[in-house]
Parts: C-alpha cells; sequence; structure tokens
C-alpha cells in the first residue's frame, strides 16, 4: 500500500527534542516524499476525541530548538484501558476505546502512524497493530530506560541540566561546609544519576541498582569532614533505596501505564546523615527541571536521525518497527522489544568502576 497519508503523535512525560522530531519527520515526509503528515494532540487522547490536524511546514519551522511538544502530550490515556469515571464506590471504571481511535484513523485516511514515546507508548500502540494499523515507534525518554536502544534523546540534555545543577551546588555546600542531598528522576533506573554524579564529581551516588547502606553513607561522608573536606554532594536517584526497603513512593498516578511516582528519598538520606554525624544537611529536588528546556546539540542531532529513520523505514515497507541507536548506528527493532521491562544499569557497568577508582562512593 503506497503510503500518502501519516499521523504522528507524543505519549507519555515529554522531553526536550520530541519537536526536533516532529520535525524531521513532517519536513522529510512533505519534502522528500510529498506524504501529508497530520500531527494528533496529546498522545492517543487526540485519537479517542478526534483531535487531528494537518502539518505544513510552517508549523514545523523553528521548533527544532523547542523543548516540549507543540503537539502535547499525555501520560494516561491508554485507550486499550481508559478511564472513564468511578463507579459507586469510588472504584475506577476502564473502558476499551481502541474502535474510537481506529475509526479517527480511518476518518483522516491515515495510512500509518509514527507514535514517539517510551515503553508506556510502545505498549499503547499493540492493540493498533492488532487492528492492522501500521505503527512505527520512537524511543524518548531522559531515564535512557528503553529496552532495544542504548540511547534515547532528552537524556544528553536532562543528564545535562542536573550536572550544571550538581555543579552550583557544589560552590554553596562548599561554603557553609554543608552536605548536600540532590534527588534526581530516572524512576527504576539509575543513568541519569550515575552521568549526571560522574559529571559533576558527586561524592556519593545513589542509584536504583545498588541498594545502600545509610551508615556507610554517613561514614563516608564524615571521613571526608575528618580529611579536612568540609563538604559533600550526593547525588540522590529518585528511585534508589536503602537495604532492605522499598523505593519512597510520593504519590500513585492510578490511569497513567507506571502508576507510582517516586520521590522522597533524597530528605531520607539528607535527615538520616544529619542524625548520625550531626553534620548540616539539605535537600534539593531537582524535578521537572530536568525534563525541560531545549535539547542540546546531540539530542538534536539524534531526534532529527531518528525522524528521519523512521519515516526512511515506513516509505520502505517496514511494518511494527522501533527507532534504535546502538553503538554508533542508526538502526530498528520490533516495536515490542521496549514493551514491559526497562533497560537498567547493570552494576559491573564500567562507569561504576571508573567512578570507584576517583573515590565516589555508591553507599554499600
Ligand atoms: O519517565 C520520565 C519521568 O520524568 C521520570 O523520571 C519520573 O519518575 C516521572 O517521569 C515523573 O512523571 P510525572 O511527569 O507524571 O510526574
Amino acid at each position: 500500500m503506497a503510503i500518502k497519508r501519516i499521523g504522528v503523535l507524543t505519549g507519555g512525560g515529554d522531553c526536550p527534542g520530541l519537536n526536533a522530531v516532529i520535525r524531521s519527520v513532517a519536513k522529510a515526509a512533505i519534502y522528500r516524499y510529498g506524504v501529508r503528515v497530520f500531527g494528533i494532540e496529546d498522545g492517543f487522547q487526540g485519537l479517542i476525541e478526534d483531535r487531528v490536524g494537518e502539518l505544513m511546514s510552517l508549523h514545523v519551522s523553528g521548533i527544532l530548538t523547542r523543548g516540549g511538544t507543540i503537539l502535547g502530550t499525555n501520560n494516561r490515556a491508554d485507550p486499550a484501558r481508559y478511564y472513564v469515571g468511578d463507579d459507586a464506590d469510588g472504584e475506577p471504571i476502564f473502558e476499551n476505546v481502541v474502535d474510537r481511535c481506529v475509526a479517527t484513523v480511518d476518518k483522516h485516511q491515515l495510512d500509518a502512524l509514527i507514535v514517539i514515546g517510551g515503553d508506556g507508548t510502545m505498549a499503547c500502540a499493540a492493540p493498533f497493530i492488532d487492528a492492522g494499523i501500521n505503527c512505527i515507534g520512537v524511543p524518548k525518554t531522559i531515564d535512557n530506560d528503553i529496552v532495544g536502544t542504548d540511547i534515547s534523546f532528552g537524556f544528553t540534555t536532562a543528564y545535562t541540566t542536573a550536572t550544571l545543577s550538581l555543579d552550583r551546588l557544589h560552590s554553596t555546600a562548599a561554603s557553609h561546609h554543608r552536605v548536600m542531598v540532590c534527588e534526581l528522576m530516572g524512576r527504576n533506573a539509575g543513568w541519569l544519576t550515575l552521568h549526571a554524579g560522574l559529571a559533576s564529581g558527586s561524592d556519593v551516588i545513589l542509584l536504583p541498582e545498588i541498594p545502600f547502606d545509610l551508615d556507610a553513607v554517613s561514614k563516608f561522608v564524615e571521613s571526608r569532614t575528618q580529611r579536612g573536606r568540609g563538604f559533600s554532594i550526593i547525588a540522590c536517584a529518585e528511585g534508589a533505596a536503602v537495604k532492605g526497603e522499598d523505593q519512597v513512593v510520593a504519590f500513585h498516578v492510578g490511569q497513567s501505564h507506571h502508576t507510582a511516582r517516586l520521590g522522597g528519598i533524597g530528605e531520607h538520606v539528607a535527615q538520616a546523615i544529619a542524625e548520625r554525624t550531626g553534620l548540616e544537611t539539605r535537600t534539593t529536588v531537582l524535578g521537572h527541571v530536568q525534563r525541560g528546556g531545549p535539547p542540546v546539540p546531540a539530542d538534536r542531532v539524534l531526534a532529527t536521525q531518528f525522524g528521519y529513520h523512521a519515516l526512511g523505514i515506513l516509505m520502505d515497507g517496514a511494518k511494527s518497527r522501533m527507532v534504535t541507536s546502538c553503538g554508533d548506528r542508526i538502526g530498528d527493532t520490533g516495536l515490542m522489544t521496549a514493551v514491559g521491562s526497562q533497560r537498567l544499569v547493570p552494576r559491573d557497568h564500567p562507569l561504576i568502576d571508573i567512578a570507584r577508582s576517583v573515590r565516589t562512593s555508591f553507599g554499600e
């Protein structure tokens, strides 16, 4: 079937570089292939509610450098399990509204969808494939935890932002001789904290993949003080947990693919250190600052490559594939590769050993 009209959507949490992908897809479609592109608003929500509009060249002009997504996004609207309200007992009611989405696709005569998102978005695409709608996935996340690709755009920007924030904590920590705990995002994966921790020369790095001991962290910080280093910087992943304890959950988002929102471990660590050592501690939670702002040049390049590749393989007849970057090569794998598991930091990752060699503690 000749591809004449494609839909594009962004799903899940936003990240820097989404606009660069949209621009890359739209410009190449219009100018290279003569294909019309339709933007779907707010992820799958736009398909459910038929909020679809044609993207012309002028709509994607000047967006390469902009953070966020011009299409809007949504990390709750799963068409196969769509929240429609609560029952009399206050329990949520979910309906399968995939048919409504298929009707929208038919109405706009879309020959395929390009879905830009994380594992949740790829999972949402599965029923569309079953319904005969071709989907090509483009992986995005600041967490860098998507299985099948070594890196996704947004990650480099996020760890750059986090690194620069940790750098700023250094000077104030040194001036006040304090212990500064900085909590970073990343969900269950420690990539963001490992990279930002290493790049900022953090003294302690706490990762979800390496459960830590509060006494060990406190002793390490104390020993730094005794050696004359009047301060310590601790980069703590939101998913890090004390040995034998659960992750600290801030709250739940019932309709989301990943329901738990992690948060609070940074403050827990800071209080424990203060109690054990008597040192003055402070906590900074970087939060969504890490997701915002313009993509760094490397992410603009990667996102542009991803968009170009997604469109290229679609035009060449590929079905149900997800774009990847492995080594130096942009390629693709089965769309469902990313679904159901996360790419975590292996405990023997070279960066961990390198960090240890410069006397960074992982709190074991
Ligand atoms: O997956 C990206 C991410 O920013 C995680 O690092 C974080 O745990 C989560 O999303 C936050 O989600 P929300 O934007 O719903 O608060």
